[in-house]
């Protein structure tokens, strides 16, 4: 295997279109990658295994207890090995499956199992694609980062008329190579993220926080990893788990925040802010808690260090800055300032006033702002948010 050959692991389910991906299949063998197929049982009904074992060269895995003796399919080493997976032609039960984390033969499992991006081609009957259950499953996978390649409008297997029809296997390949060229384009760059709100001590047990959650941070750095990067995550509190692969620095005020940073930007390639840092701590937090019958009737405030801006002058680090711009109003007007003041080359703007969106929710609509203009999101989850501002980021760093 070549360094820049990419694993694709190819899921087939049990559709009649199943024998167009013999087609998908042979144009990634042909465009060099290693092909690596994995079938449902209700697949095998439509096309054998040995048409795809021919195509690719590779075992085909159908059962979860090794297909072929001496050469194991196991869903893990297939999870791993993936570069991006796609599903197609998936059905609607197993669009069921995926969307509510079942894992119950070799492909669901594997499916399950990865951390390759995942695209899948629906096809199926255009009642039971048009079913709001089928839509709500779809809903929920394209939230999780799923990219779904809509079926096209036409005659039906079953003689019906409508969608339903897997979309064109060039459709499909082209999905799949915006993912390939995504999988591990950070290879060797020194990612440094920030994640979550910082907690400012008013006496041992209060602090000031804010509502952020971390959930973005936490989505870059996974991204990050995935896409081959080394990566360090430097997170105030959250319940969120280490993200796999990562090196995980916790740490409770902005002063530590400050700190983490400023010991490690001399090394990084891209710094990204997402961290929610207190503008503000009290000046003075007690040593002792304070009793209720001491209260004091004001908490006098300092100013805490403006990170991003002080990386922005440091004339040591050389990594493309992104910072973000969590707003109430006149968004673009204000991120573009902090683009400015901040001397970043990226700002991730979102408007916080909307309920919807932002702080402890799944989704967000942000704009990507740059010298040279803006460009909005539509509504989406938080790991897309990740990946185009990853793919953005890249763009800005100086050529290898
Ligand atoms: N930031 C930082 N250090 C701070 C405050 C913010 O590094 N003390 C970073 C954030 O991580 C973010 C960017 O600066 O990437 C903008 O944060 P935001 O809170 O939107 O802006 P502020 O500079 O705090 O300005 P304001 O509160 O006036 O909008």
């Amino acid at each position: 295997m070549t360094r820049n050959q990419k694993t694709i692991v190819v899921g087939v389910t049990g559709g009649i279109a199943a024998y167009k991906t013999c087609e998908l299949v042979r144009a990634l063998v042909k465009r060099g990658h290693r092909v690596k197929v994995v079938m449902t049982e209700a697949a095998t009904r439509f096309v054998t295994p040995l048409v795809f074992r021919t195509l690719t060269n590779e075992p085909v895995g159908v059962s979860l207890w090794a297909d072929e003796p001496g050469s194991p399919v196991h869903h893990v080493s297939l999870a791993e090995e993936a570069d991006v997976m796609v599903i197609a032609p998936c059905t609607a039960n197993v669009i069921a499956k995926l969307a509510h984390g079942r894992a119950d033969d070799l492909l669901t499992t594997t499916a399950l199992a990865t951390e390759a991006p995942l695209v899948i081609a629906p096809a199926m009957n255009v009642h039971m694609w048009r079913r709001d259950v089928t839509q709500a499953n779809l809903a929920a996978l394209s939230a999780r980062g799923v990219t779904i390649v809509e079926p096209g409008v036409g005659e039906l297997a079953c003689g019906d008329v409508g969608e339903g029809r897997l979309a064109p296997v060039e459709e499909i390949l082209a999905a799949v190579e915006v993912e390939t060229a995504r999988a591990r384009d950070l290879e060797g760059v020194r990612v440094l993220v920030t994640a979550g709100g910082t907690h400012e001590p008013i006496d041992p047990v209060r602090y000031v926080g804010n509502r952020s959650s971390g959930k973005t941070g936490f989505a870059i750095a996974a991204e990050a990893v995935r896409r081959g990067a080394e990566v360090t995550l430097v997170t105030g509190p959250t319940h969120l788990a280490d993200p796999f692969g990562c090196t995980v620095v916790r740490i409770q005020t902005a002063l530590e925040m400050h700190a983490a940073v400023m010991e490690r930007a001399a090394d990084a390639d891209l710094v990204v802010m997402s961290a929610a840092v207190a503008d503000f701590r009290p000046a003075d937090p007690a040593d002792g808690k304070i009793k209720k019958a001491e209260a004091p009737d004001r908490i006098t405030l300092v100013g805490n260090p403006d990170i991003l801006a002080e990386l922005g002058q440091r004339a040591d680090v050389r990594a493309v800055l992104v910072g973000f711009a969590a707003e109430t109003s006149d968004v673009l007007e204000h991120a573009r300032k902090k683009l400015a003041a901040k001397r970043c080359h990226l700002i991730v703007a979102n408007d916080v006033s909307d309920p919807s969106v932002g702080f402890g929710t799944e989704h967000n609509r942000v704009w990507f702002i740059t010298s040279s203009g803006a460009e909005e999101t539509g509504l989406t989850s938080k790991n897309a948010i990740a990946r185009t501002l990853l793919d953005r980021a890249r763009k800005l760093l100086p050529a290898r």
